[in-house]
């Protein structure tokens, strides 16, 4: 992002001079859908982020304008909220969730650039909602913590978008740092840094181009699946909170307590949550070996038990698996559409890009894009 020209763009629209803010997207390398089953998930955040030029105005009124998307809007903030679909409820969602919690924080002109792609299951949203807390929260007297304006996004995408999500990218795009992935705990929100600065393997995003309008529903309808399922084995035992607290063997001896899906479910998180910390190990010593391995039963895993894949991201991965150099390959994020990774030798990167993109464009007749990212650092103000 060229910041010089964009803080000129914020100058001509608004005739002042901005300060400048941005956030990450991310890549999850393993652990999805664990969240918000109080589990464990290994994101980075990446190379591309959003940013929001922001300066403070004199009334209770917050003026955005999307750059990507030409668009508008206009919040009165003293007035109760009208209801908003797309990047508006993002904003506005987050604007009225921290301003809730930070009376300080003033009516703003804002202007919103992103190299996220919308919608790709790589946290556009996540990216733009911390972009904008940070821009708000410094604007204003009163400080807020990272982790206080995480825990206000993630409030915000529950009530003012309706995805019941989890804490993870929230916080990648908070605490993100380059050459390092995070092994959250969704529980205590502990974060624990891994090093991740490879030098002879690359992570490749593969993005399907998918944007599933359903993903929402569906995204909300497993996380039930999931409490549904903690609801029946409490019945056994009164001290699970989440599927966290739960041993497979636990499920196996509770017999057909859990019928289908949950079981098939449950499967999905018990293992992925293992999966996870097998790999934040196998990382953390260097084993890129094991660490795909890990990555592509996780793949099998949200495939055939948590049924979050799609065709076009089986293809991916399927591709990326049968390329030589490849260690491991996986889709990331929520499912139904989005972006597929793989964790390559660098000296096979170009091999795999030529592979993913025939496979896809032979299956389904266009091209994938596909691109590489790094771990980087998370929220800032750019001086
Ligand atoms: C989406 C949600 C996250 C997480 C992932 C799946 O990205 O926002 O909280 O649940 O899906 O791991």
């Amino acid at each position: 992002m060229d910041l010089g020209h964009f803080a000129q763009l914020f100058t001509a629209e608004y005739g002042r001079p901005p300060r400048i803010f941005s956030a990450p997207g991310r890549v999850n390398l393993i652990g999805d859908h664990t969240d918000y089953n109080d589990g464990f998930a290994l994101p980075i955040a990446i190379d591309r982020r959003t940013y929001v030029a922001a300066s403070e105005r004199t009334d209770r009124v917050l003026s955005v304008r999307s750059v990507d998307l030409d668009d508008r809007a206009t919040i009165e903030l003293d007035r109760v909220p009208s209801p908003q679909h797309g990047w508006r409820a993002y904003v506005e969602g987050v604007a009225r969730t921290v301003i809730a919690r930070n009376p300080t924080v003033p009516g703003a002109d804002l202007l919103v650039a992103s190299e996220v792609p919308i919608g790709a299951g790589l946290s556009s949203s996540a990216a733009l909602e911390m972009a904008v807390a940070l821009a708000l929260t410094s604007l204003g007297a009163g400080a807020m913590s990272a982790m206080d304006l995480a825990l206000a996004a993630q409030a915000a995408e529950h009530t003012f978008v309706g995805t019941r999500c989890g804490i993870m990218d929230q916080l990648a795009a908070a605490f993100g740092r380059s050459d390092r992935a995070l092994l959250l705990d969704c529980r205590s929100l502990a974060i624990t840094e891994v090093p991740c600065a490879l030098s002879e393997a690359v992570i490749v995003v593969c993005d399907t181009g998918v944007r599933h309008e359903l993903a929402s529903s569906a995204y909300n309808e497993r996380r039930r699946e999931c409490e549904s399922s903690v609801a029946l084995l409490r019945s056994r035992r009164a001290d699970i909170r989440a599927l966290r607290d739960v041993a497979w063997s636990e499920i196996e001896a509770a017999g057909n307590l859990l019928a289908e899906p949950l079981r098939r479910r449950c499967r999905h998180v018990i293992s992925e949550n293992e999966r996870t910390l097998a790999a934040a190990e196998a990382l953390s010593s260097g084993d890129l070996v094991l660490f795909g391995e890990l990555m592509s039963a996780s793949h099998r895993s949200l495939q055939a038990d948590y049924e979050v894949s799609s065709i076009e991201l089986d293809c991916c991965v399927e591709a990326a698996i049968a390329t030589p150099g490849v260690y491991g390959a996986r889709m990331t994020g929520g499912g139904f559409g989005g972006c597929a990774i793989a964790l390559v030798a660098a000296t096979a990167a170009d091999r795999l890009a030529v592979h993913v993109d025939r496979a896809f464009f032979e299956r389904f007749g266009r091209h994938p894009g596909i691109f590489s990212v790094r771990a980087s650092e998370g929220m800032k103000e750019h001086s």
